[in-house]
């Protein structure tokens, strides 16, 4: 008796201790998760999907697109840029003579042959990149010390990393931007590319039409599969449907026929439409691109 209770404690503990480590103690971290702030903005992030869009993720549930798509983009660092704008009123050789001048810092001193050679066959013309490295802190000492000189300097994050290099996204995806999705469809095998920011990269809906229906007439040397039942092949009306896919060469349906999303197509389109990881956040800063011009 006393070693069946001796194993029934065993197996509890170790039971109960995984659960801890599982399931309690990531719901204590992130179960109240809440909307966070954009930064250098006053927008909540993420916002809800619409209607048609969160029945969209229960489509790409169903038909196990996570099986071929991750939605998560990772980072394996971050880079600073520093980039001259304006020069005021400065002369362009007053200013390289002036950045040499100011390479005795103790915080430049590290990078001050990348900076000083930056300028080496410079000849003044504008934006001109002064640094561009991984160390914030000569990143912020450099533009610190331009500052009351009169130039107009611009620091940029920019996140680093395979993922970002292949252009699936500009930051790391972070717990936040899954708080409305549920379930989470994270993903584990890259069949195909990335699409936590999908949304952005083709946010025509009716080129998702046409990718779902036939991929390879979007990419010719596509190897996803067709999800042609998700649309309906029928004779043109009294004036063809806004919504027919524009569909050309061996792909296009008989004369005097049209091909048509289905609601579930719509909603699965409007579910990648809605994917997007595009703003900067505390824990994923980057520059956006657009405020740098
Ligand atoms: C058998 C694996 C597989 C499955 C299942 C699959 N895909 Fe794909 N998908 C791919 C491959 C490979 C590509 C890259 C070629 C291309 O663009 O067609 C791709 C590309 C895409 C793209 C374009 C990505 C880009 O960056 O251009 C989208 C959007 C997409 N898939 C959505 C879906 C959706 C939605 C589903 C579920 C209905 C799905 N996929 C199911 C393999 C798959």
């Amino acid at each position: 008796m006393r070693t069946g209770i001796c194993i029934f404690m065993a197996a509890f503990i170790a039971l109960g201790a995984s659960w801890c480590g599982f399931v309690l103690a990531p719901m204590l971290q992130l179960g109240g998760a809440k909307q966070t702030v954009i930064l250098q903005s006053a927008d909540n992030w993420p916002q809800q999907r619409t209607g048609e869009a969160t029945l969209g993720l229960q489509v790409y549930r169903a038909y196990g697109c996570a099986a071929c798509h991750t939605e998560q983009v990772r980072q394996t660092g971050a880079a600073f840029e520093v980039t001259l704008t304006s020069l005021g009123t400065q002369k362009a050789a007053d200013f390289k003579d002036f950045i040499k001048s100011l390479m005795v810092v103790p915080d430049l001193a590290t990078s001050s042959n990348s900076i000083v050679g930056s300028l080496d066959k410079w000849n003044g013309e504008l934006p001109k990149t002064l640094y561009s490295g991984d160390d914030g802190d000569v990143a912020s000492a450099l533009a610190d010390h331009l500052k009351p000189v009169g130039v107009k300097t611009e620091t940029r994050i920019i996140a680093t990393g395979p993922d970002i290099a292949r252009g699936w996204g500009s930051r790391q995806s972070v717990a936040a931007d899954y708080l409305y999705d549920a379930p989470v469809q994270l993903g584990s095998l890259r069949a195909g590319p990335d699409l936590a920011n999908i949304g952005v990269r083709a946010p025509d809906a009716n080129w998702q039409w046409q990718h779902l229906y036939a991929p390879k007439s979007t990419t010719p040397n596509s190897t996803m599969p067709s999800f042609k039942f998700l649309f309906e092949v029928r004779a043109v009306g009294a004036a063809p449907s806004p919504d027919a896919l524009k569909l050309a060469g061996a792909f296009a349906p008989a004369a005097g026929f049209e091909v048509v999303p289905k609601p579930e197509a719509k909603e699965l389109a409007a579910y990648l439409l809605s994917l997007k990881a595009n703003v900067p956040l505390y824990e994923a800063p980057f520059t956006p691109v657009t405020l740098a011009k």
